[in-house]
């Protein structure tokens, strides 16, 4: 009896290690945020409105938005066909239609329009005092693999 608990026990743990639970708070931990924009050389207002433009973090590339409600970034490489969503139009909705073949995406949620039936991947972006931030996990690399 006393032997099956441990059994249990060690299983528990196993299973939420690999449900995330563990995974999560590691990558939590991991989580680094990059200044892209530093107010006080780039000014108050860095980038229009309803604009995108890929931005270099740490290596990656990153299409960032400016929408009326702040900035938002998405993974700069088209699902599609793998274009530059940063050289693409940023619409009043706040979706960018990439400018090779015109898949869009919503710069919020990162989500494809329905009939794409595809998604773009999403960081998280503060606007602070000092400046806008993104941020990474050390992981994001390999997540995305072809940057
Ligand atoms: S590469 Fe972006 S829509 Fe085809």
């Amino acid at each position: 009896m006393l032997q099956s608990y441990g059994i249990f026990i060690k299983l528990r743990i196993l299973t939420n290690n690999k449900m995330g639970l563990l995974g999560n708070n590691f990558a939590s931990f991991m989580k680094k945020w990059h200044r892209i924009y530093d107010f006080s050389f780039d000014g108050p207002e860095p980038q229009k409105l309803h604009t995108v433009r890929t931005v270099e973090v740490n290596g990656f590339q990153v299409c960032l938005a400016r929408l009326q409600d702040g900035y938002f970034a998405v993974n700069d490489v088209c699902p599609h066909a793998g274009h530059k969503l940063g050289q693409g139009i940023c619409t009043h909705d706040g979706r960018v239609i990439c400018p090779y073949h015109r898949y869009t995406y919503d710069l919020r949620s990162g989500q494809g329009d329905p009939q794409q039936g595809d998604r773009v991947g999403t960081f998280p972006v503060e606007t602070r005092a000092d400046g806008v931030y993104i941020a990474f996990e050390e992981e994001e690399k390999k997540r995305w693999g072809f940057w």
